[in-house]
């Protein structure tokens, strides 16, 4: 094994531009190492509290937000589970390979499920949802804000506002945009709010969070089987004492708890933002002059994570593998996108000089690629 990948003392040295999960900060390293009393006493309530106040700022919401141990797969299986009766209809948005997850789960659950997909690269547009809405009575809607998988950023303030006057339940899955990009929970009236930590947060994976409304709560009562893990209704019950249900990884919690202090009270959230749309539109200008076209809609470009053609019809198997002995990691395309694009994770704590270093590099690897001086 290579010591850039597994470094015995020092754990990976490569550096990470993927969409997640993403380089974690040395002071969150730090963070996890330390002691910690149990998750049923008075530090671990004061820590929960803390992160709970840290969500609602960083959602932009009033509403409760609870802690999972789980990836945001599990908490989007929640949503189904406590959210949609057995006599109810459920609409799946979906412009990617997340969207197409999201109504799997919601088939494989057994509940009444309708995809309603664009094509991939594009965008929710208002008529589209308006006209997906108008062909049943659907009792909850769930939708990404942004497809990790195209690169595609969904106009949430259009959209989510349309679904709400339908009456549904909204869902929208931000696991590649919260902490990266601005979503007003309240404002617009999500929901349930859901993302895992590994990408815009910067932390290790194995946690998820999600803003609850009262309206979601309330009709989760009425659902039948919503299951254990996951059950909302114990979730809050449990989350009014600032507890989980089960066990938490704690040490993580802990880094939760600091990365929010940082975000909120050392970076600012709208420095954070406002860093994301200059990575994301740094690394656009990039792709326009490599000749790479993007493979997402014009207007509708994620700035947490790139999705480009293979417009220079180059073995992207090979490029990220030449990246990777120059100690950085991107990604291929994502399921049926494999070679088709590759994807740059520009996200968590990327600096703009970071991302340009990166980029010089990958510049020199196209073009021994093209040259075909790598064999
Ligand atoms: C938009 C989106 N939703 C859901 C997921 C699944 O997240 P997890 O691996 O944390 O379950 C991902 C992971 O990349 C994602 O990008």
């Amino acid at each position: 094994m290579s010591d850039i990948h597994f470094n015995k003392e020092k754990g990976s040295q490569l550096k990470l531009f993927t969409p997640g999960p993403v380089e974690v900060p040395e002071r969150i390293l730090q963070e996890l190492a330390k002691p910690n009393d149990t998750h049923r006493s008075i530090p671990y309530e004061e820590m929960h509290e803390k992160v709970v106040e840290g969500l609602q700022k960083l959602l932009y919401t009033d509403n409760d937000c609870f802690i999972f141990t789980s990836s945001a797969t599990g908490v989007m299986e929640a949503c189904v589970r406590n959210l949609v009766k057995s006599d109810e209809k459920a609409l799946f948005l979906s412009i990617g390979a997340f969207g197409d997850r999201w109504y799997n789960i919601g088939v494989k659950n057994g509940k009444n499920s309708t995809k309603e997909e664009v094509e991939w690269g594009r965008a929710l547009k208002p008529e589209f949802v308006k006209e997906a809405l108008e062909k049943d009575n659907y009792n909850v809607v769930f939708l990404q804000s942004n497809e990790t998988s195209t690169g595609v950023y969904n106009p949430l303030e259009e959209i989510v506002p349309i679904i709400k006057d339908s009456g549904a339940v909204v869902c929208v899955d931000t696991t590649s945009s919260i902490a990266g990009v601005k979503v007003e929970v309240d404002k617009l009236g999500i929901d349930v709010c859901l993302a895992s930590v590994q990408k815009c947060l910067a932390l290790p994976p194995g946690l998820a969070v999600a803003s609850i409304s009262k309206k979601a709560l309330n009709k989760a009562e009425n659902v039948e089987n919503r299951g254990h893990y996951f059950d909302f209704v114990y979730f809050n019950k449990k989350n009014q004492q600032n507890q989980t249900p089960t066990t938490p990884p704690i040490p993580q919690i802990r880094a939760l708890a600091a990365q929010l202090d940082y975000i909120l009270n050392q970076e600012g959230l709208e420095e954070r933002f406002k860093r994301h749309a200059r990575l994301g539109k740094r690394t656009r200008i990039w792709a326009r002059d490599a000749g790479l076209e993007m493979f997402s809609e014009s207007g509708f470009e994620s700035n947490t994570v790139s999705t480009m053609k293979n417009s220079l019809n180059i073995d992207y198997a090979k490029m990220v593998s030449e990246m990777l002995s120059k100690g950085y990691r991107i990604v291929n395309g994502y399921g049926d996108l494999k070679n088709k694009t590759f994807r740059i994770g520009h996200m968590g704590e990327v600096s703009i000089k970071e991302l340009e270093n990166m980029l010089e590099d990958l510049t020199d690897v196209i073009s021994a690629l093209r040259l075909n001086k790598i064999s």
